[in-house]
């Protein structure tokens, strides 16, 4: 990108100008292809028309003009395959992680501390916290040293210890609060190494998706929202962030969200 500081120079004091992200040129990877994450990468050809569009998860269905890559972020070995499959192409300006898990099967959401079972605890924290940090891990290689980019990663507001006032969801809440606390980790040492990169956890709305499914009956219609919409309303927060702001946790209408 022309007018970027050369990189023995390079902080994170990068013009606004560099933050739009309709001139961005590179590759653009979505991890987990359920409801946010299809409608992100449908929405980027729109808002990020410069940025190849990647799609990654388990079971992705084809895209027009997205290349889709299988991932099981619950093996090192599958991660270490996808960076591998990543490493031909050009530098990722825009990373948003869109996996999570809050039922599959007999893994629900406790109501109660009976309820709690370890394996379900353990599965959790896989997919909801450890997976960002460790994908960050393994595609670090190929973020851009000279021109700002993203890593974004979708928590939940249910994961701020602060705003708990009504209990359970042990498993969900506790991984989304670990992943919170593993990528402001991140965002402080890549403060250092990688100065042009932000880190955003983000919340994006209770959203009429699969993860949600059995549990929209008493959300207001209005406070419901379509994929689409929370995929445009996550793309204006990022648009509205820079290196200076990494590390923060903010909610789908850009509001901060207590820790
Ligand atoms: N929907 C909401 O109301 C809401 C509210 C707050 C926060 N969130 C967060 O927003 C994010 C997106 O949620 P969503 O509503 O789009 O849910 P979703 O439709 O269930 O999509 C999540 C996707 O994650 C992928 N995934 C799960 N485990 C994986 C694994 N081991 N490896 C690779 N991919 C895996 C799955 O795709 P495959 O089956 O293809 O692997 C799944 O489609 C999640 O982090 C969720 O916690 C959602």
């Amino acid at each position: 990108m022309p007018g970027l500081p050369a990189a023995a120079a390079l902080t994170a004091e990068t013009r606004l100008a560099d933050w739009r992200l309709s001139d961005w040129r590179g590759r653009a990877l979505v991890v987990g292809c359920g409801g946010i994450g299809r409608a992100l990468l449908t929405l980027l050809a729109e808002r990020c028309p410069h940025l190849e569009r990647v799609g990654a998860s388990r079971h992705p269905a084809a895209m027009a003009g997205v290349t889709m890559l299988s991932v099981d972020l619950e093996r090192d070995v599958s991660l270490q395959h996808l960076a591998e499959e990543l490493s031909a192409g050009p530098p990722l300006r825009l990373v948003i992680h869109t996996a999570g898990l809050l039922h599959d099967g007999d893994l629900k959401p406790e109501k109660r501390l009976a309820q709690v079972r370890r394996a379900h605890l353990e599965r959790s924290f896989a997919v909801n916290a450890f997976a960002p940090l460790l994908l960050a891990k393994v595609i670090e290689p190929l973020l851009p040293r000279q021109e700002p980019f993203h890593f974004a990663s979708l928590s939940a507001r249910v994961g701020s210890i602060g705003d708990n006032r009504l209990g359970g969801w042990y498993a969900y809440r506790a991984a989304k609060a670990a992943q919170n606390q593993l990528l402001r980790t991140l965002a402080l040492e890549w403060q250092r190494r990688l100065p042009l990169g932000c880190v955003s956890l983000l919340h994006p709305g209770t959203t009429a998706t699969g993860l949600s499914a059995p549990f929209q009956a008493n959300v207001p219609q209005q406070r419901l929202f379509s994929p689409e919409r929370a995929a445009a309303q996550l793309l204006d927060v990022l648009e509205r962030r820079s290196a200076q702001e990494s590390g923060g946790f903010w909610a789908w209408d850009g509001e901060p969200i207590p820790w």
